[in-house]
């Protein structure tokens, strides 16, 4: 029977790591997954992520399974992080989270519960969005429909044309929002489009789903959070799939978080025992480690101040990348424009390279960017900066 099966296309992302690792060059670059390296080139554990395991390691004493949603501590640190510390959304109970294996794992609770429990039957997910959405919400029998997002042309959010794609969202639809550090583009809603965002999805009734992936990766750890708590105000349910890839550092440890905000405590309780029975029946419980690491972190201040630290350090040195890019592109005699590379957000930067030029760089110079034209700024350092630069140019003149 398998032989009846086709192949499956390689992977947009992740795909091409698996190309780049084949790739016998010995000047080989890849900026296509979305992984922080230091200048060195390195993807460094965090600092405070090795205190927190030592802690781990001296304190913990059973491997035996963790209830359904997970460690109950990390839960609570995830809701702080995401509404505030004093956010009565967390003291009210009216928020319950549930651990989950990565932020896919969590968008994966979401359409779960979403299609299976309350009926939905449409997504609507940004024009671009990260390649991987589509796949997450197709396997859970969503319609995936795109709202417009970015303009081409000018290099920013269409905010007009978002609005009036918007209009055709019915009540009940699920709309995919980027918390912040919006993948591919880098370009987010300001305060006041976030405000004018969160009134209208309100109004006329949407349910919003936050992909919160890049926290502490645009401006900080509080003001981040600034368009989600627009939607939190006045909405009285939502619903948030968390990663902590990025931010901490943990890639390969999968950890995520699914919360969901009901209208009260005892109906968030009620939904949220068919969020867990739908875990039940996918992955049973998480898998245990990395979220430990997060709630130790998060539940001490000085580990918790020092990771706000160590998150800044990352954004500085991705925000200078984004600067020498843009420097080294004007003195190599780039014929385009890019300085609109510096406004965006995240690790990200969204080049405006054509699908063709995206093939080029790769066969002909071994540099590694997603078919969108997707760069991984935080994948760039000054060693891997002139050759890059040299090879978009050459590109950009054949
Ligand atoms: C990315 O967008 O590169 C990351 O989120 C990694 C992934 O899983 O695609």
């Amino acid at each position: 029977m398998f032989e009846l099966v086709s192949a499956a296309p390689a992977d947009p992302i992740l795909g091409l790591t698996e190309a780049f690792k084949e790739d016998t060059r010995t000047q080989k670059i890849n900026l296509g997954v979305g992984i922080y390296k230091n200048e060195d080139g390195q993807t460094p554990v965090l600092n405070v992520v090795k205190k927190a395991e030592a802690k781990l390691l001296e304190s913990e004493s059973s491997k035996s399974y963790l209830s359904i949603e997970g460690n109950a501590q990390y839960g609570l640190a995830v809701q702080k992080l995401l509404f505030g510390a004093d956010s009565d959304i967390v003291s009210s109970g009216r928020a319950l989270t549930a651990q989950s294996p990565g932020g896919t794992g969590a968008l994966h609770n979401a359409a779960e519960f979403a299609v299976n429990h309350l009926g939905i039957k449409t997504i609507w997910v940004s024009n671009p969005t990260w390649a991987n959405h589509g796949n997450v919400f197709k396997a859970m029998g969503l319609e995936v429909k795109q709202y417009e997002y970015y303009n081409a042309n000018t290099k920013s959010l269409d905010y007009p044309a978002m609005l009036s794609s918007l209009e055709q969202v019915a009540k009940g639809d699920l709309v995919l929002l980027h918390g912040c550090c919006h993948n591919p583009t880098g370009i987010d809603p300001d305060a006041a489009q976030w405000k004018e965002l969160a009134n209208i999805s309100a109004d006329k009734g949407w349910l919003p789903l936050f992909d919160f992936a890049y926290q502490g990766f645009a401006t900080g750890i509080e003001e981040d959070a600034l368009g989600l708590r627009e939607f939190a105000k006045n909405h009285s349910e939502l619903m948030i799939a968390s990663s902590f890839s990025k931010n901490f550092g943990l890639y390969n440890e999968r950890v995520g978080a699914f919360t969901l905000v009901a209208k009260t405590p005892e109906v968030a309780k009620q939904a949220f025992s068919q969020v867990k029975a739908g875990i039940r029946a996918n992955y049973s419980n998480p898998p245990s480690h990395g979220a430990a690491v997060v709630s130790i972190i998060l539940n001490d201040e000085a580990l918790t101040q020092e990771w706000h630290q160590e998150v800044a350090d990352m954004r500085v040195r991705i925000k200078e990348m984004r600067d020498l890019f843009v420097k080294t592109l004007k003195d190599e005699g780039a014929k385009g424009d890019y300085s609109f590379i510096q406004g965006q957000n995240g690790m990200f930067s969204f080049s405006g390279l054509s699908k063709e030029q995206v093939a080029s760089l790769k066969s002909d110079f071994a540099v590694y960017i997603v078919g969108s034209g997707r760069i991984s700024v935080a994948g760039m350092t000054k060693n891997n900066m002139l050759a890059l630069c040299q090879a978009i140019v050459a590109v950009e003149n054949a």
